[in-house]
């Protein structure tokens, strides 16, 4: 049997952890395959994904700048990827087509069922720094997973309403800074913003408005602990890293294209935090 492909396509795609963590599972499950980094600028990215689909590639892993092009190229696409208006992962059918899926928001909500899955009320107001593309993946998800209100915090405001006016009047906005109406009540609280990231300046929220039952979780997982979920453990809350959203994300690509379920192992957690 011919070498099972797929990879990662970005730009830039050098810093990608995805190979190291689909190698991980390529050698554990056995599989005749590999995953490899493919750089493509903009202008290069449509032709490079056909060339890769007809030379019988399996699929693909897409990152920041393609995401909605990856969308619109897309043959065929899920409910989730349509709502989010963006794919992470597309799959060359053997009929030909190109199938595209968004997952970021599967790997948002299985990361919190593993890592708080007892703690985490799934039915109580959710806050959500943040308005970005990552933003609108894990709204889609809270309220496909039954949130009753998600909280909109955004520095510019505009973007958190449009983001809002996507998702209906579940999605309230509330004025950046204003931390007391985000958390008071809520079951959940969400960085998605890129602040606490190496580099950047922190997130710094009053947590003591929270519940004590609530969960704080952070998308940047480089430093693991950021400063926002350091200030969070300090008044008592659960806190779970982004690093299992990485990895939860990469799933449902791999059991699509190399057709063995993979998991997110303590040794692969290891293996992406030591890289
Ligand atoms: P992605 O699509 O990957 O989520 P993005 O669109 O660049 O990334 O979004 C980054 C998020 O971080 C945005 O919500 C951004 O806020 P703005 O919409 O106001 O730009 C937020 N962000 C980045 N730097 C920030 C800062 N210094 N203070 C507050 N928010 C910041």
């Amino acid at each position: 049997m011919n070498i099972l492909r797929a990879g990662v396509i970005g730009w830039p795609i050098e810093h990608s952890k995805s190979p190291l963590m689909h190698g991980y599972w390529l050698k554990k499950l056995g599989v005749r395959g590999e995953y490899v980094k493919i750089a493509a600028a903009p202008d290069a990215f449509e032709a490079r994904v056909r060339e890769l689909a007809r030379d019988g590639w399996r699929g693909l892993n897409v990152t920041i700048p393609h995401k909605e092009a990856a969308l619109r190229l897309a043959d065929e696409a899920s409910e989730t990827a349509l709502a989010i208006g963006a794919a992470n992962t597309l799959v060359f059918q053997s009929d030909g087509k190109i199938h595209a899926d968004n997952t970021d928001g599967f790997g948002f909500t299985e990361n919190l069922i593993d890592r708080a899955g007892a703690t985490w009320r799934r039915d109580q107001p959710a806050a959500i720094y943040g308005a970005g593309g990552a933003a609108r993946a894990i709204i889609h998800a809270l309220v496909g997973a039954g949130a009753a209100e998600v909280r909109l915090l955004n520095r510019t405001r505009s973007r958190a309403e449009d983001l809002a006016n996507v998702f209906g009047p579940k999605v309230k906005t509330i004025e950046w800074g204003d931390d007391a109406t985000a958390l008071s009540g809520a079951g959940l609280i969400v960085n998605t913003t890129s602040l606490g990231m190496v580099g950047q300046p922190p997130l710094e929220i009053d947590f003591s408005i929270a519940p004590s039952h609530a969960v704080a979780t952070d998308i940047v997982y480089t430093p693991l602990e950021t400063p926002f979920l350091r200030d969070a453990a300090r008044v008592g809350l659960a806190i779970v890293d982004g690093l299992g959203m990485l990895i939860h994300q990469g799933r449902p690509g791999f059991e699509a294209w190399f057709g063995k379920r993979p998991s997110a192992d303590a040794a692969l957690r290891e293996l992406l935090l030591n890289s």
